[in-house]
């Protein structure tokens, strides 16, 4: 199995099978060296750095009803929220004081922020803080509004795709949500110029190892400037409540994986991934992750952007999460860096 390793790190290049192999591989010490390449691939390519994020989660309203969310819009017990433009500037000010130089604002699809003023936020930003990266992560939305945010000086987009797989798609979302229109939405995106990101859960309910492969094969195949992916984690309010949290080690597999045939990636280690295990985050940068996302947004709304259970981090201060990363990301043998980030060769 080290030789088809070997392979895909060479050429980028891997069959189905040959996946499909690696993803169902139980030993630890083809694992590890599946790892080991992986971060060699992104240290030739990032130098051993790890880009840092500011994250603000600006809205748990959301129209949607994706089954495995804890903020889909049938949860009536989620207490919502929303952050007015003048709270979005200040989270910035307050990260860019930190020394964030990309900030990430994500919410649910929450119709209340109209295009107008989605626009006026990103240009306020980008007029404060021309040198710092803005990341839009708010859903699926028509052509022309893409074009509208990357003319107001949005730079980059994340919306994973969940599953590769049309058949799992429609398990995961509700009828009215098409796996058509979430590829429509990532072409668009990628035409229009943005740096996309796309991306999935690992374990989400009815996935197979398969699936898998097919999320590898459509990773390679799209190329995206980012990956995110973590393992899914249940949340009581939802359908998927009784579910179990997809594995560590299959997330992994699935971070190294993708780097090794998406080499230019960035790719963070996830909360979701540090929420199932206390080394979560460190574990992903040594199998290929090179980014992580701390959180700026308000103490008091951080624990009700409450997609699964237990999520880490809705504790602590925008400087205390940061010197916390700091020191993680040091002892897993990297080098923390604020600056901008933008993928490689972009
Ligand atoms: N577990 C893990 N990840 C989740 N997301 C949403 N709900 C969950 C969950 N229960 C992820 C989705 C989404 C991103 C913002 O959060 O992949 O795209
Ligand atoms: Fe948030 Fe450690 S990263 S507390």
């Amino acid at each position: 199995m080290k030789n088809i390793i070997e392979k895909i790190k060479k050429t980028r290049l891997a069959t189905g099978e040959e996946l499909l192999m690696l993803l169902k591989n139980t030993d630890g010490e083809i694992d590890e060296y599946l790892f080991s390449c992986a971060r060699e691939v992104c240290r030739e390519n990032y130098n051993g750095k790890v880009y840092l994020r500011g994250l603000i989660e600006f809205t748990n309203y959301c129209k949607n009803d994706c089954l495995y969310c804890g903020i889909r819009r049938s949860n009536k017990n989620a207490k919502r929220y929303r952050l007015g433009h003048e709270e979005i500037l200040e989270c910035c000010k307050n990260g860019y004081s930190l020394g964030f130089r990309t900030f990430v604002l994500q919410g649910g699809e929450d119709g209340f922020y109209s295009d107008d003023m989605i626009c006026e936020i990103v240009s306020s930003i980008k007029k404060e803080y021309p040198d710092c990266a803005v990341t839009l992560s708010i859903g699926e939305k028509p052509r022309e509004s893409y074009e509208r945010y990357f003319n107001s000086g949005a730079d980059r987009y994340l919306l994973r795709h969940e599953t590769a797989n049309k058949e799992h798609y429609s398990k995961l979302h509700p009828p009215e949500m098409s796996f058509d229109n979430r590829m429509r939405c990532l072409k668009d995106l990628k035409e229009i110029g943005f740096q996309v990101g796309a991306g999935l859960m690992v374990g989400s309910p009815f996935q197979t190892a398969e699936n898998l492969v097919e999320d590898l094969l459509f990773l390679a195949d799209f190329q995206p400037d980012m990956i995110g992916i973590g393992p899914f984690i249940p949340h009581g309010e939802t359908p998927f409540a009784g579910f179990e949290s997809g594995k560590v080690r299959d997330t992994l597999a699935m971070v190294a994986l993708s780097r090794l045939l998406v080499p230019k990636a960035l790719i963070p280690a996830t909360t979701a991934l540090g929420t199932i295990h206390p080394k979560g985050r460190e574990m992903g940068l040594n199998a290929g992750a090179n980014v992580v996302m701390p959180n700026l947004s308000p103490l008091g709304v951080r624990k009700l952007y409450d997609l699964y259970e237990n999520k880490i981090c809705t504790g602590e201060e925008a400087a205390e999460c940061l010197a916390c990363i700091k020191g993680r990301i040091a002892s897993a043998g990297f080098e923390a860096d604020m600056s901008r980030g933008d993928r490689c060769g972009f």
